[in-house]
């Protein structure tokens, strides 16, 4: 296994009793990358996701990142991770929230990013209010905000546009080209097409727990021979049961 892989993946393998949530998983990204993960519910998306960042124990397989096996110090240490449904602290703040992050991830002179980000998604007047006193879609986005302030090398999101007002989707997007713009690698899931379309320099097509299509969308457009295709065209196509 190469070191120029940040996150690479063998035969991973999950199962719930007898589901089988994914199936002997082969995939790598290489460092900066921008990848969506799309496939319908219930495809394997999230589980995925939390057998990389060490939330659940795969039934079989290997995952690597940055060289380091999942789970570990190393491998945690680089590694940010926003779930489908925010896990915020009930007794902190927005504020405090950011703060605990950035001792975690040993971050230093992170106040200046955290009111940008804060700002942006206009949850700054509620920066020293508990999280108990936001509204979902303001959780989403101080939940957003935490695994950016972290500083992780690869972060992975599921299903982050859920949830957002339009402009904090557009505002989302932006990030995602800083981030990018930092050499910073992202994975993100989606069931939703359009979000992604124009910011994801890779797209892994999930299905029943297996890839059924991974490549760029102009890949993936031409491997159905569809100039013109949209997203959700391609989408529709690799997904149908035949
Ligand atoms: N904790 C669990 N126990 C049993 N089955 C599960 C559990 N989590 C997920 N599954 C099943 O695994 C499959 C994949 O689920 P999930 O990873 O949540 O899909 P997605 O995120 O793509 O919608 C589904 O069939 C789901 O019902
Ligand atoms: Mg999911």
């Amino acid at each position: 296994m190469g070191n120029e892989f940040i996150l690479e993946i063998r035969h991973l393998t999950k199962k719930f009793s007898k589901k089988t949530a994914v199936d002997d998983l082969n995939f790598s990204l290489v460092k900066g990358e921008t990848v969506g993960l799309l496939g319908p519910n219930g495809a394997g998306k999230s589980t995925l996701i939390k057998c990389i960042v060490g939330l659940l124990r795969p039934t079989g397989g290997n995952i690597l990142i940055a060289g380091n096996p999942r789970g570990s110090r190393e491998a945690r240490r680089i590694t940010a991770y926003v779930p489908e449904v925010p896990q915020l602290y009930n007794m902190l703040t927005v504020w405090e929230h950011l703060r605990f992050i950035t001792d975690a991830y040993e971050i230093e002179g992170w106040e200046e990013k955290a009111e940008q980000l804060l700002r942006l998604f206009e949850i700054w007047e509620q920066r020293d209010e508990f999280v108990k006193a936001l509204s979902k879609g303001m959780r989403q986005k101080l939940s957003i905000c935490c695994g950016i302030i972290s500083g992780a090398r690869i972060l992975f999101f599921d299903e982050p546009m859920v949830g957002l007002d339009p402009k904090a989707i557009k505002n989302f997007k932006d990030l995602i080209q800083e981030l990018r713009d930092e050499g910073r690698t992202l994975f993100m899931s989606t069931h939703l097409l359009d979000p992604i379309e124009n910011i994801c320099s890779r797209i892994i097509v999930l299905k029943k727990g297996k890839i059924i299509a991974d490549g760029s969308l102009e890949e993936l457009r031409s491997r159905l021979g569809e100039e013109k295709a949209s997203l959700e065209e391609v989408f529709l196509e690799v997904t149908a049961d035949a």
